[in-house]
């Protein structure tokens, strides 16, 4: 009994049951690709890098606003963002920053509902301006 007590105990600090260890990533995408000092990982920049249009950057709900293009039934005028957004961060595991700086979990943009038993896509609003007419 005494070992399984202990090993229930383990696995709740390592799971953080019971721990009020915050989310790091509430809002997902946004809450990660951010700008400090020392460099701008915001999608705006780096999408912008890579030449997408400027749709992208009128965005304002991320990623779901990226849907009106990015249709998840693989039907819109781009790849589904889940097609994208999983090569992108899943890809070469062993050399992805995502997985070897971030941990590679699920969770940095999924969240779980409970109630419906469905995993979901965390959103925030963009975190960089957009001026109609840019
Ligand atoms: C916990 C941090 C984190 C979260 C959350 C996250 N990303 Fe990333 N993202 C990264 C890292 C790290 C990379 C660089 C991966 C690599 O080494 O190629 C990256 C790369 C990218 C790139 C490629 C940029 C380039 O220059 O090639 C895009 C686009 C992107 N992410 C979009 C998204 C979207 C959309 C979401 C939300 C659905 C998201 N990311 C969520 C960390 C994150
Ligand atoms: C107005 C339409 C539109 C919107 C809105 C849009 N995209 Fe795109 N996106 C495209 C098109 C078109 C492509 C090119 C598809 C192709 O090459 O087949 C693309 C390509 C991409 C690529 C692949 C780029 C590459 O070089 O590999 C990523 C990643 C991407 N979009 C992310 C996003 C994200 C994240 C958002 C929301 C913040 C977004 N897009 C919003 C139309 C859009
Ligand atoms: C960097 C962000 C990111 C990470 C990390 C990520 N996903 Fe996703 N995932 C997405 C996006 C974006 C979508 C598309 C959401 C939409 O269509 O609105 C998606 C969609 C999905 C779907 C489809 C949901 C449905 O309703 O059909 C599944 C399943 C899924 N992800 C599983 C996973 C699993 C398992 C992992 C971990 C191994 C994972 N994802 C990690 C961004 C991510």
């Amino acid at each position: 009994m005494k070992k399984i007590l202990a090993l229930i105990s383990t696995l709740a600090v390592v799971a953080g049951f019971g721990s009020a260890i915050a989310d790091p990533y509430p809002e997902g995408c946004v809450s990660c690709h951010v700008q400090t000092e020392g460099a701008d990982m915001r999608l705006s920049t780096l999408l912008e890098m890579k030449g997408h249009a400027r749709g992208a950057n009128r965005t304002v709900e991320v990623p779901t606003g990226c849907n009106r293009c990015h249709a998840p039934d693989g039907e819109g005028v781009a790849p589904s963002t889940r097609t994208l957004v999983h090569s992108i961060h899943f890809e070469y595991p062993l050399e992805n920053t995502f997985v070897t700086q971030y941990g590679g979990e699920c969770t940095h943009c999924h969240a779980m509902d409970g109630a419906t038993g469905k995993a979901v896509i965390k959103t925030g609003k963009r975190n960089w301006e957009y001026h109609v007419g840019e």
